[in-house]
């Protein structure tokens, strides 16, 4: 019979055979697959796995924290955590097109996590343990995908890019290859991974990079992170976290509406809801929210929210609209 308990004994078992006692390093993205995969590994060799969590500043409100403190405090893993968030802000300056966006954000998070990688493996290799094992949170519909292989050299990063130069080669751990996402919610609250860990909805890995159309700036990034509370918070308060699949926030950087606050006029920008449901984000409906919720997210960003002066409620299902924006 299937249960949370016996995956992580069998798991555990086979990676202590597997690993020995080489070293393991693994890359946090705040998601759920790369979260309960780390954890899982954790409990099996302790120290011997070294996370790395790049910061590229993209997260939204109090997710780094959850990786740097809840994620640390509740499994012990032995963390680097690499601050890239000005590099990042620094490669995006004046780029307004998506997809050099997305390469970008791609290209700078393989270097970083390359450098990461090689710091752990000499400081591992300084103590006599070589590195030779990348934990990735493959689950069984990637498996499935991707035509069932297993990997040894490439490295599959949440941006789907690129691979390790041929000197960082390492063989794969992957955990969760036979479970689907529910299984591995399952596993990672038997873990003790946070909740708001666990049950984090699908977010992309070029972060609110791709959710501000126009300019990736320090000042745009904390307009969005801002709104992108609120909304958060609502729909959680109004119990609707499990009804929607994800609802993306976008900032429309590049647009202006004349609005009316306070004795003033105002040439702010306006932000955009997008809930969705889906079943798997290949087709998706937007939700009917209710009323009361669209109000009071409405009225509380268009307060609160320095720059932002109306608010808009995307109702087109996928196809034709993409879930993201960009
Ligand atoms: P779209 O916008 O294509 O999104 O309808 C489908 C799902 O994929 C997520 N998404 C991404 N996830 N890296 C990711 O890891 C990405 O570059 C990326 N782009 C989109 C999106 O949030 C939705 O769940």
């Amino acid at each position: 019979d299937w249960s949370a308990g016996s995956v992580i004994e069998e798991q555990v078992t086979l990676i202590r055979e597997r690993v020995g006692d080489k070293h393991v390093i693994c890359g946090l993205s705040g998601g759920v697959d790369s979260s309960v995969a780390a954890a899982l590994v954790h409990k099996a060799v302790g120290d011997q796995l070294t996370c790395v969590f790049v910061d590229h500043g993209l997260l939204r409100d109090g997710e780094a924290e959850q990786v740097e403190q809840d994620f640390v405090a509740s499994t012990g893993v032995r963390l680097l955590v690499v601050d890239a968030r000005e590099r990042f802000l620094n490669a995006l300056a004046g780029v307004g097109d998506p997809e050099d966006k997305r390469k970008i954000i791609g290209r700078e998070f393989i270097r970083v996590f390359e450098q990461a990688a090689r710091d752990v493996v000499g400081e591992a290799a300084a103590d006599g343990h070589p590195v030779e094992f990348l934990v990735q949170g493959t689950l069984y519909p990637d498996v499935v995908e991707s035509g069932g292989g297993t990997g040894t050299a490439n490295i599959k990063s949440h941006h789907n890019v690129g691979g390790l130069p041929d000197d960082l080669q390492f063989a794969l751990i992957e955990p969760l290859r036979d479970l689907f996402k529910d299984e591995v919610r399952k596993v990672g609250l038997e873990l003790g991974v946070p909740e708001s860990i666990v049950w984090r909805q699908p977010f992309p890995g070029p972060g609110l990079g791709i959710r501000i159309v126009g300019e990736v700036t320090a000042e745009n990034l904390a307009t969005l992170r801002a709104a992108d509370a609120i909304a958060r918070h609502e729909l959680t308060a109004a119990g609707l976290d499990r009804e929607i699949w994800q609802c993306p926030v976008v900032l429309l950087a590049d647009v202006r509406s004349v609005g009316v606050q306070g004795d003033g006029r105002t040439y702010g920008h306006p932000i955009v809801l997008r809930p969705v449901s889906s079943e798997d984000a290949m087709t998706a409906d937007w939700t009917r929210l209710p009323y009361d919720v669209l109000a009071r997210i409405s009225g509380r960003i268009t307060n609160e929210v320095d720059g932002v002066n109306r608010v808009t409620l995307d109702v087109t299902s996928k196809p034709p609209g993409t879930i993201e924006w960009e």
